[in-house]
This record gives C-alpha cells, structure tokens and sequence, in this order.
C-alpha cells in the first residue's frame, strides 16, 4: 500500500472524552499511538493519556514532521528522536514504546538513542518512503507527491532493521512491517522481536490479526514448543 492519508483526527482531548469511555472496560491492554508537531506537543498528549487508568502504554510515532524545523521528521536524526522521547519521559511514567522511521541510514543509532533517553521499547518499521507516477497525467499519483509504503513488499526490509536493531539494544524490539501470515511474524520474532504488529494485512482480512495469533501457536504446538519464548531471537549462526 502506497498512503498518505495523514495522522488526522480529533485529537487526544477528544480521545479523552469520547472514545476512551467506550473502549477503557476492553479485556485487554490498550496502547494509544501519539503523534505530535513539537517536543511539547508530544509530551503534552503523552501527559494526558498518562492520566487514563485503563491504557498502559503509548506508542510514540517520531516519523511526524518537525514543523519548527523545515518538517524533517524528528525520528531520521539522533537528535530529533532524543529531543522528542526525552521531553515525553519527563512527563510520561509508563510503558513507553518508541517507533521507529526506516528513512534513516542507520536504524540502529537511533534505536539506541531512544534507549538512553528512557524508552522502555522500541517498535519497527514505520512506512517507507514511496512513489507513483501516473504516466498519462505526469504527475505523481498521491496528492502530496511521495507516500508511505507498507505491506508484503516492505517485510524483507523491515525484517533485517529488526534483526539489527534486536542485536544492539537491551530493551524489547516490537517488529512490524507487511506480516500477513503466522509464518511472516514468527520470522519476525525469531529474528529477535519479542511482539508484533500487523498494519496493512488488516485492510485486506479484518480478522487477519486472530488468525495469526492461532497460526502462531499451532507452529509452537507443531514443534513442540511450550512458549512463545523458545523462539524469540533463536536464529541459528
Ligand atoms: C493507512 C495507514 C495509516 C497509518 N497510520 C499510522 C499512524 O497513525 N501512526 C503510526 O505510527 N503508524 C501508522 N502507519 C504505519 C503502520 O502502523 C506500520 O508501521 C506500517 O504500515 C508497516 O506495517 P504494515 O506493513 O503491517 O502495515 C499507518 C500505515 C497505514 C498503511
């Protein structure tokens, strides 16, 4: 999937009152994916949903841009991350869980950073960079020229930032990026991520999250595995 439907919504005031009230009493554990265009702005909205009882965790987008600095995502230099995880740290006493930008040379230079500056866990990848062209007009086929591209296509690539990213930082790897099926998130959490996400594969199977949950434990019951532990971070040399 090639996107760029933006982060828009009706902020987290809005959360607060209407949605959170409808979703606190869910047997589960909630994390709420903050973005933000300053420092400030995102230790303010992590402060808020600190607040909230039933949600223990955020997720920390840095890929937004930093508006104060000629909209270069904060998450593609080591600065602008540290800037932005250690102004929520200050406010947020949580579970914090950073997510990081593949739009970067190194991935795991500023998964570091962001350990250092107090983040409980990193989650890997955001969108790619992306592009399409539509020969007939010439012109870009996104409104905004370029998009973020998500789905099967980025998993080798995502699959490789979080090996690396697993070898170099204590604290635990979330890892994402076009898993689809159980085979493609056990590849992930053998390569050393301790959980997963699944973005764009629910766009084409709403249920797609569930059945990947049951393939995964059919795996581990197949190979006569009592946990999901056994296979975390196990590739052999
Ligand atoms: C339509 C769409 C909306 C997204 N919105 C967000 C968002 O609000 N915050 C965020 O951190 N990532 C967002 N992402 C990125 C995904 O969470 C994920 O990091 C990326 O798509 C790679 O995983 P996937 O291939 O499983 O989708 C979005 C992706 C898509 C396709």
């Amino acid at each position: 999937m090639l996107n760029c439907v933006g982060l828009q919504n009706k902020g987290v005031d809005y959360f607060c009152a209407n949605i959170y009230p409808q979703i606190k009493d869910f047997d589960t554990n909630m994390i709420v994916n903050v973005s933000g265009s300053s420092p400030d702005d995102y230790a303010e909205c992590a402060a808020r949903i600190d607040e909230l009882d039933r949600i223990p965790a955020i997720e920390l987008n840095i890929s937004c841009p930093n508006v104060r600095q000629g909209g270069m995502a904060f998450g593609v230099t080591c600065a602008g991350a540290a800037q932005v995880v250690r102004a929520v740290r200050c406010r947020y006493r949580k579970t914090l869980i950073v997510k990081l930008s593949p739009n970067v040379t190194d991935i795991t230079e500023i998964a570091r950073v962001c350990e250092a500056e107090g983040a409980d866990s990193v989650s890997l990848i955001n969108t790619l960079m992306g592009m399409a062209i539509d020969i007939e007009r010439r012109k870009p086929v996104l409104s905004i020229g370029t998009g973020g591209l998500s789905g099967p296509c980025v998993k080798p690539v995502a699959l490789r930032m979080v090996w690396q990213t697993a070898r170099a930082v204590k604290i635990p790897v979330v890892g994402l990026g076009g898993i689809c099926n159980a085979k493609d998130a056990i590849e992930f959490l053998m390569a050393g991520a301790t959980a997963v996400q699944i973005g764009t594969a629910n766009f084409l199977d709403p249920a797609v999250t569930i059945k990947i949950r049951d393939g995964i434990n059919a795996w581990l019951d197949a190979h006569g595995c009592a946990s999901v532990h056994e296979i975390i971070g196990t590739l052999n040399d």
